[in-house]
C-alpha cells in the first residue's frame, strides 16, 4: 500500500484536482484507491457532487478517536472510496495544539486502513499540523504546481519545509515529484517550467507534460464528475491518465 500526500501551501495550486482525477487514474489501472481528505474546505466531498456540510461523519471524528476510518469511508465510485473532511477539521485543528503526539493522529487512523493500493491525501494550502498530520503518515509527497513564479518560489520553500520534515519527524519521506499545472502557451509559463526543472528537476522529478489550463477542470468539478469522466480528450485528462499509469506501474 502506497500513501501518497498531494501538499503545497499555494492556494489553489491544483491539490484537490490532482488528488481527484489521480485516484481516477489510478482506479483505471484497476488499483484500489483511498482518498483521505485534511482540508477543512472538503473539496474532495464537493468535488464528487456531495456537500460537505451535509455529512454524517468527518475525518476529524477518527483523528479525535470516536470513529474509526472504515466508519466513515464512503465509496465514490469503482475502485475509489473517500473519508471526506469538512469545516470540523478546522474546528479539530485548533484543539490539536495541546494534545500528545498531535502530528501522528492521522498516522494512528491510517494503521487501521487495508485493503488498498493506494492511500491518497489532499492537504489544505497551509504548513499547519493538519498537513504535517498527512507527511508525517506519508511516505511520498506530490506536489502540484502552478507554471507561475510566485509559485515555483513556493515550492523552493516547500522542499526545504519537507527536508526538515524528514530529518526531525519523518526519515522515510521521500519526493515523488512536482506535477506542473495551470500550464499555459505563455512565455512566462514555458520560462518557469524550464527554470523548475533545471534548478529543482536534479533532486526532484518534474512530471511532463505539465497539465494544460482548461476551463473544462473547474466545470467537472462543479458537475461532481472527474476530468476522466467530463472531458476525457482534453490534454489535462490524458496527461492525468498516464501520470496515473506512470505512478501504478513504475
Ligand atoms: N489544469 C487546470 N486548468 C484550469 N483550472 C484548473 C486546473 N486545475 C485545477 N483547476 C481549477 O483551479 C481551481 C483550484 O484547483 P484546486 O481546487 O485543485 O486547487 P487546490 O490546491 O486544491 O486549492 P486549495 O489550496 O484551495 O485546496 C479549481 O477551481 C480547479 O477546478
Ligand atoms: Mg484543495
Amino acid at each position: 500500500m502506497r500513501v501518497i500526500s498531494v501538499a503545497n501551501q499555494k492556494g489553489g495550486s491544483g491539490k484537490t484536482t490532482t488528488a481527484l482525477n489521480l485516484a481516477a487514474a489510478l482506479a483505471r489501472e484497476e488499483a484500489k484507491v483511498l482518498l483521505v481528505d485534511m482540508d477543512p474546505q472538503g473539496h474532495l466531498a464537493e468535488g464528487f457532487g456531495l456537500s460537505s456540510l451535509s455529512l454524517d461523519g468527518d475525518i476529524s471524528l477518527a483523528l479525535e478517536g470516536r470513529s474509526s476510518a472504515q466508519e466513515l469511508t464512503l465509496n465514490m465510485r469503482q475502485g475509489i472510496d473517500l473519508i471526506p473532511a469538512n469545516i470540523n477539521l478546522s474546528y479539530f485543528e485548533t484543539t490539536l495544539f495541546s494534545r500528545r503526539g498531535r502530528e501522528d493522529k492521522l498516522k494512528e487512523v491510517l494503521r487501521g486502513v487495508e485493503g488498498y493500493d493506494f492511500i491518497l491525501i489532499d492537504c489544505p494550502p497551509s504548513l499547519g499540523l493538519l498537513t504535517l498530520n498527512a507527511l508525517s503518515a506519508t511516505k511520498e509527497v506530490l506536489i502540484p504546481m502552478p507554471c507561475n513564479f510566485y509559485a515555483m518560489l513556493g515550492v523552493s520553500l516547500l522542499l526545504q519545509t519537507i527536508e526538515d520534515i524528514r530529518r526531525k519527524i519523518n526519515p522515510s519521506l521521500s519526493i515523488l515529484g512536482i506535477i506542473p499545472t495551470h500550464f499555459r502557451r505563455t512565455t512566462h509559463a514555458r520560462e518557469v517550467l524550464e527554470r523548475t526543472k533545471s534548478e529543482i528537476g536534479e533532486r526532484v522529478r518534474v512530471f511532463e507534460p505539465p497539465i494544460h489550463q482548461s476551463v473544462r477542470f473547474e466545470e467537472a468539478a462543479s458537475l461532481g464528475r472527474t476530468i476522466l469522466e467530463h472531458a476525457p480528450a482534453i490534454q489535462g485528462a490524458l496527461t492525468y491518465k498516464k501520470i496515473g499509469e506512470e505512478i501504478c506501474h513504475g
